[in-house]
């Protein structure tokens, strides 16, 4: 059982200090707990190399913390000062068109530039030195959202150069590696490490497993990058390490990350992301135009709760989930930024510390009167009057105060998403609208539109045990003890599309895919379709997208009109040979839950469940009361039940 908590993203170095002691009064006064700061503050704590201004963040911390708040220390790294260029020249990353990135924002740095990483390493340990001991600072966060503004993936000097090395560590020889990629396939052949480019501007599409390299490379620069860090903060500290995630990212691996951080948070802006979206139709995007997306907030605390199970091998209800930033009115940066439903800010809130969330910070306390964030809202306005979403903090908090532990409990389904897929996917996509992240949130929809909590799991987990039912969408690279775990874990299992049709070096394995213990089936070809051509399905909905014909005796499960099968099963192993339209989608998930003997609600639209250890919540993100067995769910409203 842990605590719920609020908290607020504060900046004292944007305000005069006179100010300081008023604004942490208030916080604890609305009934925070944690304060962040620090994470954008180098230029202050070191004005020149080597200069160090302690003195205001001493005072900032002390004042915070004699309030009687907790403060989350956050590493400035995520914008190094203009003088670290004179330092380093060579530290920009570059972008897939070859032009190097410049200064005047944030996030301008290679990951892969050992210069930077070592200066990164010394003003953490700077700082940990500093405040590793101070009973105020509680928890610490690493730099700022690692690939915020596509800066994961860098095509530097740097970038070649290391990953140049982490080849020849990976692979030994050109031998190998030419062997593993196929690179005798347009005499791609090397003899040398130091003759492979990074797989950007060649004339046409580069091997799909150079990119795949290339993307494994880049994921592990910042896995490294992020444990410095950690390793600096550990040896004078003994709070906790968060990083704060963002939603839909795919380009690097967060679960390999969160193996370094004792707990993982992630940053919620439920109308700037579903505004941002190109992958949402138009009419959903104004239904929930104030309100966000029903599903994403929740997809996104099911990963992050078990990112943060990782370090400490705890089983995934049990991980250390915080939300670091959470929307608190319009935002700046989405091309349209709407004001969200007067209740949402309190709804966010309740819906991450339903799915577990210890914390739930808001960003930010007050809006910026100067620079690039002046029209992003904040608790509080410009002018330090109340904004909005300070009346609906204060009621969360309030709240809490009546229910202040959370208890999680394992879901019965379990949904696995697999960054490695992503970029394999990514790599060589066959159709356009090919979007493994997609594929495994419309699985994610279906079955939360069934009323079903679901914890999201990497795929090299070994036991699957205590699951029911598990949906491993789009997992390209299966392999024997993948295989066998699945096999093995008591649970009806639904795979596919496109499982088990590459080796983990991107080759077509023979036999073909799927390669589904025991499942007489084989992959004779497939197609990509552009969504107006979908396939009927004889029990309603469409394939879509993606068809792939099947050859072999297995049971149909689910077959097309035109009498081909689409999905095929061995016992409790299933295998879905294509994209599956919502409608289908949903029909397949009740299916299959009933198959698994898991009850699931026919829930209106907007309507969402999560179930805790006492607790069922009701969420609405509609703009209009819904009802439901009984219950009226006010609009942008939560309803929690005691469960029987
Ligand atoms: C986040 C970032 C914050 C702030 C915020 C604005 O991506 O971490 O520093 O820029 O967006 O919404």
């Amino acid at each position: 059982m842990t605590n719920r908590t609020l908290g607020v993203c504060y900046y004292p170095e944007h305000w005069p200090q006179e100010m300081w002691a008023a604004d942490a009064a208030e916080m604890v006064e609305t009934g925070l707990t944690w304060v962040r700061i620090g994470e954008f503050a180098w230029s202050r704590i070191e004005a020149e190399p080597g200069t160090l201004t302690w003195d205001w963040l001493d005072d900032a911390v002390e004042t915070l913390g004699a309030a009687g708040l907790k403060v989350i220390m956050g590493t400035p790294t995520a914008t190094p000062p203009r003088w670290m260029l004179d330092k380093h020249p060579d530290m920009l990353a570059y972008d897939a068109e070859g032009r190097r990135r410049g200064f005047g924002s944030r996030r301008h740095y290679c990951f892969s530039h050992e210069g930077y990483r070592e200066e990164s390493r010394r003003i953490t340990t700077l700082m940990a030195e500093r405040y590793g001991a101070n009973p105020h600072v509680q928890a610490w966060q690493t730099d700022n959202e690692y690939d915020c503004h596509d800066t994961a993936i860098s095509y530097s000097p740097s970038a070649r150069l290391a990953f140049q090395d982490w080849l020849a560590q990976r692979y030994q020889s050109t031998d190998a590696m030419n062997r593993a990629w196929g690179n005798v396939f347009w005499s791609m052949d090397y003899d040398g490490f130091d003759q492979v480019g990074l797989p950007n501007l060649t004339v046409t599409e580069p091997n799909p497993a150079h990119i795949l390299a290339f993307r494994r490379f880049s994921s592990d620069q910042v896995v490294l990058f992020n444990k410095v860090q950690c390793d600096a903060i550990r040896k004078h500290s003994d709070a906790p390490i968060v990083h704060n995630f963002m939603g839909r990212i795919t380009s690097f691996d967060h679960y390999d990350v969160s193996r370094d951080l004792d707990i993982a948070s992630w940053d919620s802006y439920p109308l700037g992301f579903l505004m941002d979206r190109n992958d949402a139709p138009e009419d959903f995007k104004s239904r929930y135009l104030r309100q966000g997306d029903p599903d994403f907030q929740a997809f996104h605390h099911d990963l992050y709760r078990t990112c943060g199970s990782l370090r400490a091998g705890e089983a995934p209800e049990n991980g250390r989930l915080w939300v670091m930033e959470q929307q608190p009115g319009p935002v700046n940066w989405a091309p349209w930024n709407p004001a969200p439903l007067p209740g949402m800010a309190r709804l966010w809130a309740w819906e991450a510390f339903a799915h577990g969330a210890e914390a739930v910070c808001y960003f930010r306390w007050r809006q910026a009167p100067m620079a690039q964030e002046q029209m992003h809202a904040g608790l509080k306005r410009p002018d330090n009057a109340p904004a909005p979403a300070l009346s609906e903090a204060a009621q969360v908090a309030a709240e809490i105060a009546q229910m202040p532990k959370a208890g999680t409990i394992r879901a019965q389904v379990a949904l696995i998403f697999d960054f490695d897929s992503a970029y394999a996917w990514e790599a060589q996509p066959q159709g356009r609208d090919f979007d493994y992240f997609h594929l495994v949130y419309e699985t994610y929809r279906a079955l939360r539109a069934s009323g079903l909590s679901v914890d999201i799991l990497p795929a090299d987990r070994r036991d699957y045990t205590g699951y029911t039912l598990i949906f491993a969408p789009g997992l390209l690279h299966l392999g024997t003890s993948r295989m066998a775990a699945l096999a093995s874990s008591g649970a009806q299992v639904v795979l596919g599309p496109r499982a088990g049709t590459r080796d983990t070096e991107m080759t077509m394995p023979t036999p073909l895919g799927p390669n589904i213990l025991g499942l007489d089936a084989t992959i004779a070809f497939t197609e990509s379709l552009p969504p107006a051509h979908p396939i009927a399905l004889e029990n309603g909905g469409s394939i879509w997208k993606w068809f792939e014909a099947l050859e072999g005796n297995a049971d149909v499960i689910e077959a097309t009109t035109d009498g081909r099968p689409a999905m095929v099963a061995f016992g409790a192993l299933h295998y879905l040979a294509g994209w599956a339209d919502p409608e289908a989608l949903v029909r397949i998930v009740r299916q299959m839950a009933a198959k698994a003997g898991l009850d699931t609600l026919d829930l209106p639209e907007g309507l969402r469940v999560r179930d805790t250890a006492t607790h069922r919540f009701w969420i609405n993100y509609g703009a209009e009361p819904s009802m439901f067995e009984g219950r009226t769910i006010g609009a942008a409203d939560v309803l929690w039940e005691p469960l029987a």
